[in-house]
């Protein structure tokens, strides 16, 4: 299954040893009253960087990931983000205002179920045009031009721009998702299980469509993934978590041929040998 996947090429980030971090986490941690979720975890991400965050379920994935977008307000430990102005600003010392503008322009969130980050009654045309709207866009044609150019880059046909995508088949909406988080031209984009519950072969192409879009458009990204194989294809980086802390970190590549901690050997060892 690892095998499969295993890129042809060598896939290197653009970011160079000059360029200050893209994001940056210091001791973030996030208990829900006595339970961990995440605990003490800090790491950079550069400008063009994939960062894997991978482990078992439960082990505080989705926690750190709501916490590094905003969306979970860090118990401790400090989120600092580098705005396009250049300026890097703690992203909880932001209003709240701010801290929404910034999620619908600068960052995309993909979720796991497409029905948390589609509008499902709304038209696959009208879902990637609201993200254009809400940054002010009101040109009608320009907007509908905008979502059609978008619709054809994560390759669903012109001819379904007015279907709802409770009429999609679960790759095409997790495509529209993906559609409606780009649109703005986001420099990170947080994604959880983006392409789980999705057929092998469907997840496949996925994987591939978000490679090509991530490498061309030289986004920064962190995918929450509990399969190797994911990691293995899109990521730079990977942090492996266990009972809410970061047991390993380093080169994806690295980690999956040479994991040092018994928890991450234990890990791929367990994909290797099904
Ligand atoms: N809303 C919540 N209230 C209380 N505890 C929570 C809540 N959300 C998560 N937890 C707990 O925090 C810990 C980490 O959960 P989290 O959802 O971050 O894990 P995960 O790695 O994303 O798992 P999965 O792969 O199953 O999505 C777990 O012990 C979980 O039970
Ligand atoms: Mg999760």
């Amino acid at each position: 299954m690892l095998e499969d996947f295993t890129p042809s090429e060598a896939f290197v980030p653009e970011a160079t040893a000059e360029d200050p971090p893209l994001l940056r986490a210091s001791g973030v941690s996030h208990f829900y009253g006595n339970r961990v979720g995440c605990q003490d975890v800090s790491f950079e991400l550069w400008p063009g960087e994939v960062l894997a965050i991978v482990g078992e379920s439960g082990s505080g994935k989705s926690t750190l990931l709501g916490c590094l977008s905003g969306r979970l307000t860090p118990t401790a430990g400090v989120v600092e983000y580098r705005m396009r102005d250049q300026a890097t600003r703690n992203i909880f010392d932001l209003s709240e205002a701010e801290r929404r503008f910034l999620a619908r322009t600068d960052w995309g969130f993909v979720h796991q179920d497409a029905r948390n980050g589609l509008r499902m009654t709304i038209s696959a045309g009208g879902n990637v045009g609201e993200r254009l709207m809400a940054i002010g866009n009101r040109n009608y044609a320009a907007i509908r031009g905008e979502a059609l150019d978008w619709l054809g880059r994560v390759e669903i046909d012109a001819d379904r721009i007015d279907d709802r995508p409770e009429q999609f088949s679960g790759g095409m909406r997790q495509r529209l998702q993906i559609a409606r988080n780009l649109v703005t031209g986001p420099r990170l984009v947080f994604m959880d299980e983006p392409t789980s519950g999705l057929d092998v072969s469907v997840q496949a192409r996925l994987l591939d469509l978000l490679r090509g879009l991530v490498s061309d458009l030289s986004l920064s990204a962190i995918i929450v993934t509990h399969d190797l194989a994911v990691a293995r294809m899109i990521s730079h980086r990977m942090m492996v978590m266990r009972n809410g802390t970061v047991v390993e970190s380093g080169l994806t590549d690295q980690i999956l041929d040479d994991p040092q901690s018994a928890y991450a050997q234990l890990l791929v060892a367990s994909v290797l040998q099904p």
